[in-house]
């Protein structure tokens, strides 16, 4: 009998009533069937089932076809995901879906020759400018398929889905990898590749492994310098870069309670760091508050009254359960180069002198999609007004990056941007920025050994400004904010002094912040949603530009032989495949694009990074020019890869461009989810050696032949047959995780292939 309310401000003809009806619906039908306690992952995940009577529903085993809630697209995977949808031939989308401008932007902290000044303004004008074709695409391609469009400057997608869109309870896919912040408002939000987006916008249920659920119980309270990220830093610590493969993470317990609504987000938004499919908390008081603060107090209401099916049962199966003592945890720094090398702040003072890491500080960034709430910035600067009251400031550079226009117009006017400004910070836009590696940092040349460390989620090798030497360490926004002062990467603020300006030491309290505004969040200008009627559409001529091209592929051959492209040695994540920064202008054009193939792997065979030896010259040169060498020939190639290959992010392009420049399976020891399922949609053959050590067996110029294609089955392995140079041969099997669908997908050549097919009969 509740009143009906939409499903978000700028949706007033979806409500969410009928949403949540449909999920009880489902449930119902599945409890019976399973007739225990259920985890919250799986209440949301089988509220969602496309056919809730008849689904397998074994975890880690069943393919589930769903229904997600809602879509949402950032604006460097928006391109490819849009071109795609375009191919379809779909007049509209099918389910709610937004796109959001905020990875182009790039941030700048000292004065650059292309642009008026530095800094956010700056940067915002200077990015309408440069990105005006990719800008112009997204805007008007929203405008004519029906997805809202968020345009450069109103802020970072999970801070805008979390602001306006994530609903308690919704099952909803982000072609972004931390689209998992959502789960901070109990929805059980997965990160994608394009063409998953493409299938949920068209209308098509969409497929995912049935997730195991890894419990974390929280218990105690957080107080002084631990933070909510703490509690992600020590879970990635504890779980490594792929202990959360095919499982979503579910909080539970007393300790959640004490949390605020953002700080789950932050804790969920980094669930993406140990791999896990998503995270998520159940619903509490806390959510409910946050729901009234951004004006929707309908949502919070129906969610109160919806709430039995927002908790998990008591006495639910957890796969594996962890339990954390918040009132124990300490601080964390993680790095560098990995999110999951976890060290306590205590120890990290000796532990980065040992291991030799540069302790100088360069450099000290806040904010992102992870940590730029309100709470955030409040604590952070309750850090520096200490330092200002002391009279000293930020000894290194010091950048704060807003999550949203609502963040930064609210706190503007509570005082905080001048507090940041007069301690040394620079504000840079409401955008990704140093996050996804588009910095302009002209401090510390190429190669030069240096640590930076910041509030982001992600500390790959180069991933923040290019720098393969830069030391990334991950830490709460608190902690780096201290930092920023100290401009020393041994400082413990809990225990070593500063020196102020009367040269006296003085000693920084611990953070104090407030989680929501008293007076409430600014309703900024650029929040307003806006449904763009500018232009006429452009359509296909976009396809001869330089930033845009049409994608289409040609199914593979049945019986492949090819040629390794020797071994991507170590870690090797879709940053190494396709590095993000400059490149990210090209992600709508895959011919462009595809010139930054794995220029960031390590090859076994040279010892270098962007650098093979071509088979058929015996020269060696950069992996994208030989790959094009070998697909003029007609050689088709593959990777092969070690542990957890494509690790990191929903990129898409890192399975879309060894697929354009000729690739055709990749072979490793194991896959990130995200990257598997992305090879498969793009035609691409993801194989796993079936004895881990056959990965020392391939050398880097003998031939393959992947065997058993025509029989191609699910469960049913692969052989590769390789000859050496010299005539020995050798044999080893391969495993894959295709399912019936998915080997439609490859027989098609791609699953958009198939979606156009399907559409077509
Ligand atoms: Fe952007 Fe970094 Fe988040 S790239 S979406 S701010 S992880």
């Amino acid at each position: 009998n509740m009143e009906k309310v939409p499903m978000s401000k700028p949706e007033p003809t979806e409500f969410i009533n009928e949403r949540y009806a449909a999920m009880e619906q489902r449930l119902k039908v599945v409890q019976k069937r399973l007739n225990q306690p259920m985890t919250l992952a799986e209440k949301i995940v089988y509220g969602h089932l496309d056919e809730p009577e008849t689904q397998p529903l074994e975890r880690g085993v069943s393919y589930l076809k769903l229904r997600p809630d809602r879509v949402a697209m950032q604006d460097a995977t928006a391109q490819m995901a849009m071109l795609q949808f375009i191919s379809s031939g779909l007049p509209k989308t099918m389910v709610p879906s937004t796109i959001h401008c905020d990875h182009l932007i790039e941030g700048t902290t000292s004065p650059q020759g292309d642009r008026e000044g530095f800094g956010g303004v700056a940067d915002l004008k200077h990015a309408m400018v440069t990105n005006k074709e990719v800008y112009d695409f997204l805007a008007t391609a929203g405008a004519k398929y029906g997805v809202g469009f968020w345009k450069p400057g109103s802020g970072i997608i999970h801070q805008i889905v979390l602001e306006n869109y994530a609903i308690p309870g919704f099952l909803m896919i982000g072609t972004d990898s931390h689209t998992p912040n959502a789960g901070g408002l109990g929805v059980a939000a997965i990160g994608v590749g394009g063409a998953d987006a493409v299938d949920v916008m068209a209308g098509l249920p969409w497929e995912l492994k049935c997730p195991k659920v890894i419990g974390v119980k929280l218990t105690g309270k957080l107080s002084k310098w631990t933070a909510h990220k703490d509690i992600i830093l020590k879970v990635a610590g504890i779980l490594s870069v792929k202990g959360g493969t095919g499982a979503i993470v579910e909080y539970h317990g007393p300790g959640t309670e004490s949390l605020s609504a953002t700080g789950m987000a932050t804790i969920c938004n980094m669930g993406a760091e140990i791999g896990a499919t998503t995270s998520i908390f159940p619903f509490n008081k806390r959510m409910y508050e946050y729901l009234v603060a951004t004006e929707r107090p309908g949502a919070a209401k129906l969610a109160e009254a919806f709430k039995e099916n927002l908790v998990p049962d008591e006495g639910c199966k957890y796969d594996q359960l962890i339990e954390i003592n918040l009132s124990e945890l300490e601080p964390h720094i993680n790095g560098p180069f990995t999110p999951d090398l976890a060290t306590p702040l205590s120890k990290f003072a000796d532990t980065a002198r040992e291991k030799g890491w540069p302790t100088n500080l360069k450099a000290s960034l806040i904010g992102s999609c992870t940590n730029s709430s309100y709470e955030d910035m409040t604590r952070s600067a309750s850090i520096a007004r200490q330092a200002l009251n002391a009279g000293i400031k930020a000894k290194v550079p010091f950048t704060i990056s807003p999550g949203s226009e609502q963040v930064r117009a609210t706190i503007e006017r509570d005082g905080l941007l001048e507090v940041f400004d007069k301690v040394g910070g620079t504000v840079l836009s409401n955008s990704c920025g140093p996050c996804i590696g588009q910095w302009k940092r002209t401090d510390v040349a190429k190669g030069e050994p240096n640590s930076i460390i910041t509030s982001f989620n992600r500390n790959f090798a180069a991933r923040n400004d290019g720098n393969p030497a830069t030391h990334a360490f991950v830490a709460s926004p608190e902690i780096t904010t201290a930092m920023a002062i100290a401009g020393d990467l041994t400082f413990n603020p809990e225990k070593d002094t500063l020196i102020g300006a009367d040269n006296q030491e003085i000693t920084l309290n611990s953070p104090y912040g407030e989680e929501l505004p008293k007076a409430g969040f600014d309703p900024a200008i650029f929040c307003v949603y806006e449904w763009v009627t500018i232009r006429a559409w452009i359509g296909h001529k976009a396809c001869n530009n330089k930033y845009l091209s049409g994608v289409r592929f040609v199914a593979l051959r049945m019986r492949m032989r090819c040629h390794p492209y020797s071994r991507a040695k170590g870690k090797c994540t879709t940053d190494h495949i396709s590095m993000a920064g400059p490149w990210l202008k090209y992600r709508g054009h895959l011919d462009n694009i595809s010139n930054n193939l794995l220029i960031g792997a390590i090859n076994m065979e040279t010892n270098k990074p962007n650098s093979v030896i071509n088979v058929l010259t015996k020269e060696e040169g950069p992996v994208p020019a030989t790959a094009r060498h070998y697909k003029k020939e007609g050689l088709p190639w593959v990777v092969i890869g070690d542990e957890n290959y494509g690790e990191g992010s929903s990129r898409e392009h890192a399975a879309l461009e060894p697929r354009h420049l000729g690739g055709v399976a990749i072979i490793v020891k194991s896959f990130a989810r995200i990257h598997e399922t992305n090879l498969k949609k793009q035609g691409m053959l993801p194989l796993t050696f079936a004895n881990p050590a056959d990965y020392d067996l391939v050398g880097s110029h003998d031939r393959l032949s992947i065997i058993g294609l025509k029989e191609f089955a699910p469960g049913k392995p692969l052989k590769v047959e390789g000859k050496r140079p010299d005539g020995s041969t050798y044999e080893f099997t391969v495993n894959h995780s295709f399912n019936d669908n998915q080997i439609n997908w490859f027989k098609h050549g791609s699953a958009l292939n198939a979606m156009a097919k399907a559409f077509e009969q």
